[in-house]
């Protein structure tokens, strides 16, 4: 039977924020199957599409993203919260479930030539993961794929996502 994700997910309630439900996945990193078989099946759904690099975003997009570059033999580029990375950087401004803020990416590392997945943890309003797709098709590359352990499909972030020509893959609904 296939491991069921789903109840490794942790829910909090009020959580940054009252009236948020907060989806907890540190209690499914902590679980050595759990952690093992998102990455293996993000990783496998996008094996054949010429994937030259793996995008995360700080900070839960790294744990899977990094796993996910490692087990598809590629390179891994971080998106980062404003004013972390140390080069030139391209920057986008979004608004979150609980907040607004800025994410940032290295400026001349992609390009043309390279085929990017977005990986995060999680997709709820859709606003960080179209603002790291722009950020990616603004350096030149190919990103039209995307992949999430957790969707909260309430929110409408992954039809957001779909409307800019994104293919989705979310483990979890
Ligand atoms: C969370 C989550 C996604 C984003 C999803 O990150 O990891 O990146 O929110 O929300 P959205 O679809 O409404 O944009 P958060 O900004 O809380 O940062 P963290 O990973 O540093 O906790
Ligand atoms: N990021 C945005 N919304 C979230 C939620 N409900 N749970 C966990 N992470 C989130």
């Amino acid at each position: 039977m296939s491991l069921d994700l789903k109840s490794l997910v942790r829910t909090i309630p009020d959580y940054p924020k009252k009236g948020i439900l907060f989806r907890d996945i540190t209690t499914l990193i902590e679980d050595p199957q759990g952690f093992r078989e998102s990455v293996k099946r993000i990783s496998e759904a996008h094996a054949d599409l010429g994937i030259t690099h793996v995008a995360g975003i700080e900070a839960r997009g790294f744990i899977f993203g990094a796993g996910v570059a490692i087990e598809m033999g590629v390179g891994f580029v971080p998106i980062r919260k404003r004013g972390k990375l140390p080069g030139e950087t391209i920057g986008q401004n979004y608004v979150l479930e609980y907040g607004v803020d800025t994410i940032e990416i290295h400026a001349n590392v992609l390009n043309s030539h390279h085929k990017v997945l977005l990986v995060d943890d999680l997709i709820a309003t859709g606003g960080t993961a179209i603002a790291a797709i722009g950020l990616l098709r603004r350096t030149g590359a190919q990103a039209d794929h995307a992949a999430f352990v957790i969707d909260l499909p309430d929110l409408g972030g992954a039809d957001k996502l779909r409307s800019e020509s994104v293919q989705i893959q979310a483990l979890i609904d």
